[in-house]
């Protein structure tokens, strides 16, 4: 309790600032409201209102909502007030929920289908939507039935849904620079998000990123403000409609949410949910720029983010959320909290953390967590500690918003305008417009004069990410990561090999796919397709800015097809601008495709020239932030933001550019243990109570007094994993980090240890463990595996550590697995992830 008192506290300083100098004739704050360039960088994380712009709501006051609202408020109980104030994730929250708790809203995170199904069919999403709008406005045991709201993130295009038409992701439009285009695609994304029910897209991401370290860069358009800016607006417009639309559902419209407030894009080495330790005008100008048009666009609500400002949290920041967003910037719909974000705000815990609201959260993103952050709301305001005032404004904020959608008018989900027409999914004109925003994301770095293709020409299509949707989509596509999907979950899509086929066919020509390069007849030109794999959130955090070593197989390919005489075409997929200098030396043209989405052909639309030749469309995108020179920005800048080569600027002339040694590539910080070794800095190491540690480097080994042999054997490399052979006794293998290392985002974001294991003996009983600051800490969680021929990457989430008492902050062992008695294992690889074969049950 005291904890959660110092927080309010801490808060009525933040809010006497905010509110006094938002209030007329306050501007004794005195020194305190205006930031010193001392107190700038490691300030405390109060902002100055005063010196941020102000912006025109457009919204128009509507008399007969405020009525209503009036009248709603005045018979609502408290528990129904608190019940508009959370959101829980379809994964977690019953209709039944719904119904008992008065919940406002209900969201489905990445990884959350209709009936527990990710990849459940359209229809079963409309269905669900009923079905809790049903709920919300059932008023039989009492209560005014305010009517849900269902957010989902539909990111770049509707994108959780099997079929929907998928956009290229931000970064890619952003190299398109055109604020024309982001309008109609957030038109197209939100009849598609009509179709199936949903009413609000946590859309557009308006991060202005400025280390693409960070694994979110690609959710932002640029690293230039100014980019960013003149894109908002339009793609909100697009999205609601006019600044001032109201009745949106009537007009195939949805509710937008930019996020993630404030700068998401700022934090230290671009770390996720980091801190952003830069000044209040840096913050201002650079980060807050996008907000502007936002609220000039009447945006209905504003994402706080997980981040922080000068070390401390956005979601518990008054000064900003309330004294900047709300007062001085006059944003007029409401604040969302991120998932589970206010568990991290200081005092508080995914329980409960009334701080939040206090600071200016309007409604609570408490996705399993909903029912407690209910009940202390409720208590907490009973008991006085959170003023009426803020809940009835909150309340009123979220309501005025529903008005303004046309949620109270509006039937039940599915007999509104565009429900259930399953054909507007994926919808030929929508295609047509993902495929326009392909053409126009493409950027060209090099083409010595292979490109455009000519006539008649006999192509090769090589690399393993040319014929697979799910990889030129990126994360957040059907499911969080954008992980474990096959062609078949694409209908309607085209992969880039397939749309490079069709344009081949067209000019008369042919083309063969060969993922690895090999081919029967002799090609004149080939395309080789390499890049990222997918990747959401922090799980995309890198060391550096190099391609992962494990992705860079197809650059043998090129230099195999060079050798035998093929010009090549490099075509890199991916989210951010990456140290790829040995790719871009061997091939003769290098085409940067960013995560170009559902319509491949886009691509072939610009590689290839008409039937006499001539290029059908150029080259027109340009980079929306500096590509790197080596391995980190800092080390200098290849090509800068603005590069981009068009068919009449190709560089005939192509002077190599410098290469790092192969030995630096990579930089993959979850991987902690692959191809038999611990990853750079970490030490493998084997032990028993009572026993001296020891540590394993090299193979074959004895330890333990001879009861353990270690010895080298295959894993998809030759000796790519180690098998530990025991004959009897306690034996633990431990995994250390050169330092502590703090797995509490990964933690929060329900991130899984993943540990590749095959098991020779017979059904193995064992534990694993994690040791905080070199003691055990929390219990050791029992496992059970059986025996089996091959490899199966077994996964236990992390939060299954913590509830066994396991602190995820300072972590000095991240691995550890105990047997007893004779046991027979291999292990090929431990890292971070998503994706397990299995995932153990956490006991
Ligand atoms: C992300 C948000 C997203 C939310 C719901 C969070 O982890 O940061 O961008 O809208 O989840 O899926
Ligand atoms: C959800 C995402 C969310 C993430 C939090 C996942 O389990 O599916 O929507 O953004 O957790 O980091």
């Amino acid at each position: 309790m005291s904890r959660r008192l110092d927080g309010i506290f801490l808060y009525s300083v933040w809010a006497t600032l905010a509110f006094c100098v938002a209030a007329p004739g306050c501007a004794q704050a005195g020194d305190a409201a205006t930031p010193s360039a001392a107190s700038a960088q490691r300030g405390a994380g109060i902002a100055h209102p005063q010196i941020w712009p102000k912006y025109h709501w457009p919204v128009v006051p509507d008399d007969r909502a405020e009525a209503r609202i009036k009248d709603l408020l005045s018979r609502m109980t408290l528990e129904e007030k608190v019940g508009q104030l959370v959101q829980g994730d379809i994964a977690f929250t019953t209709p039944d929920d719904v119904r008992k708790y008065h919940l406002g809203s209900v969201l489905s995170g990445g990884s959350s289908g209709p009936y527990g199904n990710d990849l459940a069919p359209a229809p079963q999403w409309l269905k669900l939507a009923d079905e809790y709008w049903s709920a919300s406005t059932d008023t039989a045991h009492g209560g005014v039935g305010i009517p849900a709201l269902w957010g989902i993130d539909a990111v770049h295009g509707h994108s959780n849904i099997i079929g929907a038409t998928l956009f290229p992701h931000n970064i890619g439009l952003g190299a398109a620079h055109d604020p024309a285009l982001i309008e109609r695609i957030g038109a197209a994304t939100a009849a598609e998000i009509r179709v199936t029910g949903q009413e609000w897209t946590f859309a557009p991401t308006v991060a202005v990123p400025q280390d693409y370290r960070w694994g979110r860069a690609y959710e932002g358009y640029s690293s230039d403000p100014a980019l960013v800016s003149a894109y908002v607006g339009a793609m909100v417009r697009g999205l609601q409609g006019p600044p001032a639309q109201t009745d949106l559902l009537a007009h195939g419209k949805v509710l937008a949410s930019t996020k993630h407030f404030l700068a998401d894009g700022a934090t230290t080495n671009g770390v996720d949910q980091g801190d952003a330790a830069i000044s209040e005008i840096d913050l201002r100008d650079i980060h807050g720029a996008p907000y502007g048009p936002a609220i000039e666009n009447g945006v209905g609500t504003v994402m706080a983010s997980f981040s922080s400002w000068q070390g401390h949290k956005m979601t518990g920041n008054a000064s900003l959320l309330t004294g900047v967003l709300k007062q001085r910037m006059g944003f007029g719909g409401f604040v969302v909290s991120d998932w589970n974000a206010h568990g991290q705000v200081e005092g508080c815990t995914n329980a409960a953390c009334p701080q939040a609201l206090v600071a200016g959260i309007d409604m609570y993103m408490a996705p399993d967590t909903w029912k407690s952050v209910w009940e202390n709301l409720v208590t907490e305001t009973r008991a006085g500690h959170i003023a009426m005032a803020r809940v009835d404004d909150a309340v009123a904020r979220i309501l005025r918003v529903k008005f303004r959608v046309g949620l109270f008018d509006a039937p039940r989900p599915s007999a509104r305008p565009l429900s259930g027409d399953w054909a507007l999914l994926g919808a030929p004109d929508h295609r047509a417009i993902a495929r326009e925003a392909v053409r126009k994301s493409l950027v060209l770095l090099k083409n010595t004069g292979v490109l455009p293709f000519r006539p008649g020409i006999r192509l090769l299509v090589a690399g393993d990410a040319a014929n697979d949707i799910a990889r030129q989509s990126g994360g957040w596509t059907i499911s969080w990561q954008g992980t474990g999907l096959t062609n078949a979950q694409f209908p309607g899509a085209t992969s880039l090999w397939q749309g490079l086929a069709q344009a081949a066919h067209t000019i008369g020509g042919t083309a063969e796919l060969s993922p690895d390069g090999q081919f029967t007849t002799r090609p004149d030109a080939a395309v080789v397709v390499f890049g990222e794999k997918p990747y959401a959130e922090f799980q995309g955090d890198r060391a550096s800015l190099q391609l992962d070593a494990d992705l860079t197989a197809p650059w043998a390919t090129i230099r195999r097809l060079k050798a035998a005489g093929i010009p090549v075409v490099a075509v890199m997929l991916t989210g951010r601008p990456l140290y790829v200098n040995p790719a871009l030396n061997l091939a003769d043209a290098f085409v940067v495709a960013w995560l170009p989405g559902s319509e491949g052909e886009g691509l072939a639309d610009v590689l290839f020239g008409d039937s006499r030749g001539r290029p059908r469309f150029g080259f027109s995108g340009t980079l929306p932030a500096n590509w790197p020179l080596k391995a980190q920005i800092a080390d200098g800048v290849l090509y800068p933001r603005g590069y981009g080569l068009t068919y009449a600027s190709s560089n005939r002339q192509w002077a190599p550019l410098a290469e790092l040694a192969a030995t630096a590539a990579g930089g993959d910080s979850r991987v902690w243990f692959a191809n038999g070794v611990p990853a750079a800095g970490w030490s493998l190491r084997v032990g028993s109570p009572g026993d001296d540690q020891t540590r394993i480097s090299a193979v074959p080994a004895k330890a333990l007094d001879g009861r353990m042999t270690i010895a080298a054997t295959d894993f998809k490399v030759q000796e790519g994993a180690r098998r530990f052979t025991v004959t009897a006794g306690i034996a633990n293998l431990l995994l250390d980090p050169p330092g502590p290392i703090d797995l509490a985002r990964e933690t929060n974001g329900d991130a899984l240890v993943l540990m590749t294991l095959r098991n020779f003996g017979p059904a193995l009983a064992a534990r694993l463990e994690m040791r905080c600051t070199g003691k055990v800490c929390g219990t050791a969680v029992p496992i059970t595996v059986p025996t089996s021929d091959h490899y199966v990457r077994y996964g236990l989430p992390l939060r299954c550590f913590a509830t066994h008492g396991v602190d995820m902050h300072a972590i000095s062992t991240a691995f550890a697995i105990g047997t007893s008695g004779p046991a027979d294992y291999a292990l090929g690889e431990i890292r971070i992830g998503t994706d397990a074969d299995t995932v153990l049950p956490c006991p």
